[in-house]
């Protein structure tokens, strides 16, 4: 029986050695096998009990019991050291260091940087859904038009002068770059039903000495309303809700007279300046108000020219030009940086 216990406690520091030696999970799997396993060692003296008395049993299995207690021990403790060790050599290899600034978008993907859309296009989208939940429709005319859409039906005299050389790109079929969006006007007349509310964004040209504020090429967003009854109070109602939705505050603004042969009466829109709230300043050029937009009520001859009858229809229009728009709520100086394409000027919007 001495033998048997002698024997027992020769195990526990084989076993100490083994779980010491174990460099992982599975080897140390394989030392419980070696020991308590079915054919392990500790099983292996626990098979020659048969020939002993009931107290040798006993005094034996309190060893076996003390043995196994160890192991687990050992095992446990051998575990938790494997397990601090794998997570220590993670955080070695596979750390994350939050402080580091991370590098710009144009810096990964091999140089391929995310785009983002134009300035004017971003304005242009706003401007579509403050129009489109007043119940506006977005329409679309073409570029190249002819002589008819863009002054005719606009109720420009044959000699008017905006139809001269100087002011039109033509082609050499006899169309021309339209020169505002007001042709769409016209197109909307042909293929919409009044009552209609319209708006038309899009690009124009112009043949100018191009400079900080002129372009040859540019944008603008025209809007329409045809309907029963339209008035100037309307119009100017209009007028100050999208420019509220735009700046973002209260705005005031103020009709002048302004002179376009398709509206009747035609107006400038100015609005109060923003940067010194009408005291004066540079930006208003101390008038203390900025010119907006050009506007009116459609005249009747381009009803006429529509097939509608001025006395039951009656409409409005605007034409914002889009550059100055986004010039003034952006602060920029130069129109000639919205067509430049340099990326260090669109990545600021
Ligand atoms: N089409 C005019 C222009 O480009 C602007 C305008 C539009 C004026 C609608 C009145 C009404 O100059």
């Amino acid at each position: 029986m001495a033998d048997l216990i002698s024997e027992i406690q020769a195990l526990e520091a084989e076993a100490a050695a083994a779980i010491a030696a174990a460099a992982d999970a599975e080897a140390l799997a394989q030392v419980t096998q070696n020991f308590t396993g079915k054919k392990g060692a500790l099983t292996g003296v626990m098979k020659q009990l048969g020939s002993l008395t009931p107290e040798e049993r006993t005094a034996v299995g309190k060893a076996a019991n003390t043995f196994k207690a160890k192991l687990d021990e050992l095992l446990a403790a051998k575990e938790k050291q494997l397990t601090e060790s794998k997570f220590a050599s993670l955080a070695e290899t596979e750390f994350l260091d939050l402080s580091v600034t991370p590098p710009e978008f144009s810096q990964v993907r091999g140089g391929v940087s995310s785009g983002h859309t134009h300035p004017i296009t971003q304005t242009q989208r706003r401007l579509e859904a403050i129009f489109t939940s007043m119940g506006f429709s977005i329409v679309d005319g073409p570029q190249v038009e002819d002589d008819y859409h863009n002054f005719g039906a606009l109720n420009f005299t044959d000699d008017h002068p905006a139809r001269d050389m100087q002011d039109t790109f033509y082609t050499v079929t006899g169309h021309l770059l339209r020169t505002h969006t007001s042709t769409v006007q016209i197109r909307a007349l042909e293929s919409m039903k009044p009552p209609l509310r319209i708006i038309a964004p899009g690009r124009v040209f112009r043949y100018e000495e191009v400079d900080a504020s002129h372009e040859h090429t540019f944008y603008q967003m025209e809007g329409m309303i045809i309907d029963r009854k339209v008035s100037v109070g309307n119009l100017l109602h209009l007028m100050q809700t999208l420019l509220t939705e735009v700046f973002g505050r209260e705005v005031d603004v103020r009709l002048r007279p302004g002179y376009f042969p398709f509206v009747e009466p035609g107006f400038e829109l100015d609005m109060k300046c923003l940067v010194c709230n009408g005291a004066g300043c540079s930006v208003c050029k101390h008038s203390g108000w900025v010119e907006v937009l050009p506007c009116g009520l459609v005249h009747p001859n381009v009803l006429r020219s529509a097939g509608l009858d001025p006395a039951e229809w009656q409409g409005a229009a605007f034409g914002l030009g889009l550059n100055r728009l986004v010039m003034m709520q952006h602060g920029i100086e130069d129109i000639r940086h919205f067509m430049a394409g340099k990326l260090e000027f669109l990545r600021q919007f």
